[in-house]
């Protein structure tokens, strides 16, 4: 049987290949990192299900809720329900294949996150990605012996060979990988899915993903014209401690095991988010936090600095739920969070938006799907931590499954049409650092927290001078800014984590998904309700 490649071999990309090998379907998993290296590794804090094991009355329609109220209702609501459904028993086929959740009296304990009114998010200390990905690589292995999964890390995508069917039907029927190390390109016939991560690259310097993400397969598939939707929506997260190159997470967690955070005020610490919200106050969803830490770093009467307060939490806490964080702020600090407050600032977390998936996780184009970051599914206008990992496993079963029913069918069936010759849209050279690095500089100035309809305008003008001199690949990249700017300016409105200050309100004449396309007639923006594709 044709292999499925699958580009990208963290969380989503592992969990397509482990159910497309149980239905004895091999695959090819392609990554510019080996799995161990993935982003999905980093992942903190833990994976959300009601479980309903803290005695909370919990259940799967009060997630769904919660899901879909952080996401102010546009994300759709199917594909919530599914997935929140699934939640429960994701967490429980995950414990059975080695994940070690933290446990009290052999049941899975589950703590707080922001967002959600109910303990929910299932937790191994504060390394919950890692253990994770250990194990459905550990799964993976297995199919590998058996010939279902072939490994080819340290492999990037450089091309989407789409062809057209008589009826005028677009379809992926491969796809050009380049081996980083010698740079040679080879082409995968097969299905195909996306499963490459958030677009981390497009903001160097000021995001918590790996740097690995370079953005570029994302440019790829938007020049190759795979509709995305909601570029805009784009998460902050409150708290993080800057490294070299990039961000470092202090996860929910710590808000979530009683850590509080501060302004100095009048000589003061003002516990803002307490007195602000007094119901779930430091675990209010993320888009509301980093907006008020930005309002407070914006009022004359209060410091510069913005701190987190983690000295109430218990030495059973530190040592049994978030070692690695404390571990981590006092290698990259040298601050003992148990003891003293840690500056922290909001900066680029995860990616609402991306490429625009139906309920079973299929693109606009045919044989062509998409799980995990890279898409844009579940989150809405803002997402739940916790539901990063359980989106990317769930997206990775959901299209994995579609993708086995629909090579069934076509087995039975033997579809005979005559089709064009494949186009491939292969660039062999990458972006300059000159390049990514304006057009990074233009993005993280137009699109920050508060955002503003001239500053995009401008930012929009500055990329179409870059276009000017720009390589195809740089192009490529540059419609892909062009695109998150352009969805921006569309949505006339705030909105989760588009917040605009010249529409501070929200309007419902935008509920719903905005799309992005590039077409023979360029970047066409426009808008869907979310489970219309
Ligand atoms: O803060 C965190 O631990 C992040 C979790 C997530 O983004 O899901």
């Amino acid at each position: 049987m044709e292999k499925v490649n699958i580009i990208g071999a963290g969380l989503a990309g592992l969990s397509a290949a482990c159910s497309l090998a149980e239905n004895h379907i091999p695959s090819r998993l392609i990554s510019v990192q080996p799995s161990e290296r993935a982003q999905s590794v980093l992942a903190a804090g833990g994976i959300n299900g009601a479980l309903n094991t803290m005695g909370e009355n919990d259940c799967t329609e009060n997630h769904m809720e919660d899901t879909l109220r952080a996401g102010v209702y546009i994300a759709d609501p199917e594909a919530v329900r599914g997935m929140t459904k699934a939640a429960p028993g994701i967490i429980s086929d995950m414990h059975r294949i080695g994940v070690p959740f933290n446990l009290k009296d052999g049941k899975i304990v589950q703590r707080n996150f922001g967002g959600q009114k109910k303990k929910r998010t299932a937790y191994a200390k504060s390394s919950t990605g890692k253990m994770l990905m250990t194990a459905l690589i550990d799964e993976a292995r297995k199919h590998e012996m058996n010939g279902l999964i072939e490994r080819y890390a340290h492999h990037e995508l450089s091309g989407l060979l789409i062809q057209s069917t008589e009826s005028g039907k677009r379809e992926c029927v491969g796809v050009t990988v380049a081996d980083t190390y010698s740079h040679t390109q080879q082409s995968f016939a097969g299905k195909t899915i996306l499963a490459f991560g958030g677009m981390n690259g497009l903001f160097p310097g000021i995001t918590t993903g790996t740097t690995a993400n370079s953005g570029e397969a994302a440019a790829i598939a938007f020049s190759a014209g795979i509709r995305f939707s909601n570029l805009e929506m784009i998460q902050y997260h409150p708290t993080t401690i800057g490294i070299a190159g990039k961000r470092c997470l202090i996860s929910e967690a710590a808000r979530g095991e009683g850590g509080r955070l501060f302004v100095m005020r009048e000589g003061k610490p003002w516990y803002y988010m307490e007195e602000k919200y007094p119901e779930l106050g430091n675990l209010m969803p993320r888009d509301v936090v980093s907006r008020e830490s930005w309002f407070v770093l914006h009022d004359p009467t209060c410091g510069d600095q913005v701190y987190l307060d983690m000295s109430s939490l218990s030495k059973e806490v530190w040592k049994d739920r978030l070692p690695d964080l404390r571990e981590e702020v006092m290698h990259y600090l040298g601050i003992d969070p148990a003891k003293k407050p840690v500056p922290v600032d909001p900066a680029i977390h995860y990616f609402m938006g991306g490429i625009d998936v139906d309920i079973c996780h299929r693109t606009n184009i045919a044989g062509l799907y998409a799980a995990g970051e890279c898409c844009s599914q579940y989150h809405g206008a803002n997402r739940l931590g916790g539901n990063s990992t359980l989106g990317a496993i769930y997206g990775g079963r959901v299209a994995a499954r579609d993708l086995a029913e629909t090579l069934m069918t076509l087995k039975e069936e033997h579809e005979d049409t005559e089709n064009s010759e494949p186009e491939g849209n292969a660039a062999d050279e990458k972006p300059g650092a000159e390049a990514v690095l304006s057009i990074g500089g233009i993005l993280k100035e137009s699109l920050g927290i508060v955002r503003d309809g001239e500053e995009m305008e401008n930012g929009l003008e500055k990329l179409k001078k870059l276009e000017l001199k720009a390589s195809q690949s740089e192009k490529r990249r540059l419609y892909l800014a062009e695109a998150i700017l352009l969805s921006a300016l569309y949505r006339k409105e705030s909105r989760g984590a588009h917040y605009r200050r010249d529409y501070p309100g929200k309007n419902d004449a935008f509920r719903g998904l905005v799309t992005a396309e590039m077409t023979e007639d360029g970047i066409q923006i426009g808008n869907m309700a979310a489970g219309e594709q």
